[in-house]
């Protein structure tokens, strides 16, 4: 199917990032959007943002052109015994599911194109840093590069950096989050109120990423430099941060969630292997 030539767009399992895929293409496409869920309060959130609110799984499928599958992996075995498997023929699939590969995913939906691809929470705001995997298709791939702009920005990359990307970008949010309150809970400390230290910190890391990529300077640590003034008050915030091994913490912090990726991946690969056979 040639870009620009989807009509609808299922997504199954309308969750925290279901929600925000929706939400994006209801706001910013013509796509006819349905989404799916078991429980009723799932539903009527698909419902609330404008989207075609179903809990048949066979029957979003069908009406659909391009389907994403935004459901927990371990959910996935009880969606494909959901899904007739000749409604996958000829549909265009796009898996946000971590650790579940693609030679599973062409198993397990025969006759689709599948795509694998990794987005995160910041697709709410039109922001994800999405990663798709190679996969050789050449029309198709131009069509999912184009849906997935939607939501932020695309890169393709080999398959195996996937489980790398699920734990930088995938989980970065909630790192930077994290890191953020943390800045906030300081200048609290310091005695700032709340909200002003919280805004502060919001400004300081949109600014700092815009000044990054202006490659003003070519490295974090030339940035570092710039701001730290010899006997100053940055070296003396960076003596405390070195010596409480924060560095050597975050990376150990990615590289681990790269690894638990990698982990869901032998576990659920497996699993849905046996029940496509089953089927
Ligand atoms: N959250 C993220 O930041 C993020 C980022 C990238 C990728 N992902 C991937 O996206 C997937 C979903 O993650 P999430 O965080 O959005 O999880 P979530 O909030 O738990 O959403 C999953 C949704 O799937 C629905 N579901 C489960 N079984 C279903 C079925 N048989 N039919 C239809 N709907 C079903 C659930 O709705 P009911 O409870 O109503 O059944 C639930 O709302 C995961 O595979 C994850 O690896 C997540």
């Amino acid at each position: 199917m040639l870009p620009g030539e989807f009509k609808s767009v299922a997504v199954l399992g309308a969750g925290k990032i279901g929600l925000a895929f929706v939400k994006q293409l209801l706001q910013n496409s013509s796509l006819r959007v349905y989404a799916t869920g078991r429980r009723s309060e799932t539903l009527k959130s698909a419902e609330a943002l404008g989207a075609v609110a179903l809990r048949d799984n066979n029957l979003a499928v069908r009406e659909s052109d391009l389907v994403v599958i935004a459901v927990k992996p371990f959910h996935f075995p009880q969606l494909l015994s959901e899904v007739k498997a000749e409604n996958w023929e000829g549909k265009i699939v796009v898996s946000l599911m971590a650790g579940v590969k693609l030679e599973t995913l062409r198993v397990a939906l025969p006759g689709a194109q599948v795509f694998r691809a990794m987005p995160n929470l910041n697709t709410y705001v039109g922001s994800s840093s999405t990663a798709v995997a190679e996969n050789g298709y050449d029309e198709a791939s131009r069509g999912v590069e184009e849906f997935l702009k939607i939501f932020g920005k695309v890169y393709w990359v080999p398959e195996e950096y996937l489980d790398i990307w699920t734990g930088l970008a995938g989980s970065g949010p909630a790192f930077i989050a994290e890191i953020a309150d943390a800045m906030a809970l300081g200048a609290v400390a310091a005695g700032m109120p709340r909200e002003l230290s919280y805004e502060a910190v919001l400004d300081v890391l949109e600014g700092t990423a815009r000044l990054l990529r202006s490659k003003l300077y070519l490295h974090p640590g030339q940035l570092r430099d710039a701001v730290t003034t010899p006997a100053g008050t940055t070296i003396r915030g960076l003596m405390v941060l070195e010596s409480g091994g924060v560095k050597a913490v975050l990376m150990r912090m990615v590289e681990e969630a790269s690894k638990r990726s990698r982990e869901i991946g032998e576990e659920i690969n497996t699993k849905i292997l046996e029940k496509v056979k089953q089927k």
